[in-house]
């Protein structure tokens, strides 16, 4: 076999088997296929598509790329939930402590933010010590004393996924359903939950710009976790505007905590009570995804998720201090406030742009090697639909310089669209897919 051949099959247009797939993946693993043949497949990928029998064998190559782990010594079904990729959504730091504290055992492994999009290890490596490189182990062992885990990518884990993922990311191959489909669930299988629910993002600050992929991407996935045994729910949700208020690292520990303690309501807070509900679902503890968000609503009233929360800080080193001083968590040295150039309502946010701003605060990165600024990021102070007059404050951004929130406000001035007449506001949950 030859990677050549297999090059020009896709190019012409034909269906690869699946020998020439686990060829392919195998030798992007090992180093044999150089990074120019892999980008030339991965672009013949991109522009012809691969079937569903296709999509199946990568993801299944890819799973086995490495290592995989095996949680079936902890009782009870191991629920996991992945978002493709958002601006402010915080879930994660919300929904694991809370399912965790119904007693359905939470083992989760996130990423890093890059782009416009943040990523969940960031965020928890903002409080002070916070450890997440916890090996199989120890996720063992902390899934068995606290029912809860949250940790960064393990390095043997689907090794032929950070190889086709930093490719695709210089060569324009990211939004392509079936790598998307195949980089997601093998990842997600590998890490070995019995149950996933899947955030898909939809919208203006999301990959999938609108519904009709959002829903082709969310079919693939649960399809796949069919196949691989996995019980799979898609939640497609709005990425029209940023979920939560807060962007940036420790501003969106801030908001999580908040919603913890039962104080902020809105967007973030109803999202994560849905995804919640459908991985205690998943876990076969309530019957409806209602029952489910009533149950997740206890905990937050009878502070239950909180103190799940400082367990897990305490558990991964962290400074549980930070729930109750925030002050104790990094934070920016200048800030700017951004204000309305016009009277009008919000008709329309591009949250890409509102992401990248909040790169520009260096709350984000550009690159895999660039250095984040915890403290950095913005507050948006208006959501769709608001009305505002000009010279109200629409947000406040933070950053280490003047000149970085500077080129954030103005990133923010052209996100933010403001009209004479009042819109419809987006909805927020689209569709779910069991
Ligand atoms: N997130 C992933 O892990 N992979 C993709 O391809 C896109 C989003």
């Amino acid at each position: 076999m030859n990677i050549v051949d297999i090059i020009i099959k896709k190019r012409d247009r034909h269906k690869l088997t699946r020998e020439e797939i686990n060829f392919f993946v195998s030798g992007v693993t090992d180093g044999t296929i150089s990074d120019y043949q892999t980008s030339a497949l991965l672009m013949a990928v991109f522009l012809n598509g691969l079937d569903r029998d296709e999509t199946f064998a990568l993801t299944d190559a890819m799973t086995h790329s490495g290592k995989t782990f095996d949680f079936s010594s902890i009782n009870g079904t191991k629920v996991d939930k992945h978002s493709t990729g958002g601006v402010a959504d915080t879930t994660t730091l919300i929904l694991a402590p809370l399912v965790a504290s119904c007693g359905v055992p939470v083992i989760k492994m996130s990423g890093r933010g890059l782009g416009f999009s943040g990523g969940t290890i960031d965020k928890l490596e903002s409080i002070p010590n916070f450890r997440t490189n916890i090996d199989e182990s120890e996720a063992l062992q902390f899934a068995k004393e606290s029912g809860i885990v949250l940790m960064g990518q393990s390095d043997g884990l689907v090794p032929a996924d950070k190889k086709l993922y930093a490719l695709r990311d210089v060569t324009g191959t990211v939004e392509s359903i079936p790598l998307i489909v195949s980089s997601i669930m093998s990842k997600k299988i590998a890490a070995g939950a019995d149950a996933i629910v899947l955030d898909v993002k939809c919208g203006s600050g999301a990959f999938m710009k609108n519904e009709k992929d959002a829903l082709e991407l969310s079919k693939q996935m649960t399809e796949i976790g069919k196949y691989a045994k996995r019980k799979v729910t898609a939640v497609i949700s709005s990425m029209d505007q940023p979920l939560g208020m807060n962007i940036g690292n420790s501003l969106e520990v801030i908001e999580a905590i908040e919603v913890l303690k039962g104080n902020v309501k809105g967007d973030l807070y109803e999202l994560t009570l849905t995804l919640g509900a459908c991985m205690l679902k998943n876990a076969g503890k309530v019957l409806s995804i209602d029952e489910g968000k009533k149950m997740l609503e206890e905990k937050i009233k009878d502070g239950s998720g909180l103190n799940k929360f400082r367990e897990l800080l305490i558990q991964q080193s962290g400074s549980d201090s930070v729930v109750d001083d925030y002050s104790l968590l990094p934070h920016a040295s200048t800030s700017k406030t951004v204000y309305a150039k016009e009277d009008g309502f919000i008709c329309g946010m591009d949250t890409d742009l509102i992401g990248k701003a909040s790169v520009a605060t260096c709350a984000g990165r550009i690159k895999k090697e660039d250095k984040i600024d915890y403290g950095a990021g913005i507050i948006m102070n208006v959501r769709i639909g608001d009305k505002v007059k000009m010279g109200d404050k629409i947000a406040e951004v933070f950053s280490a310089s003047d000149e970085k929130c500077e080129q954030a406000e103005k990133l923010i001035l052209s996100a933010v669209h403001i009209s004479k007449n009042s819109p419809d506001i987006p909805k927020l949950i689209k569709h779910i897919i069991e």
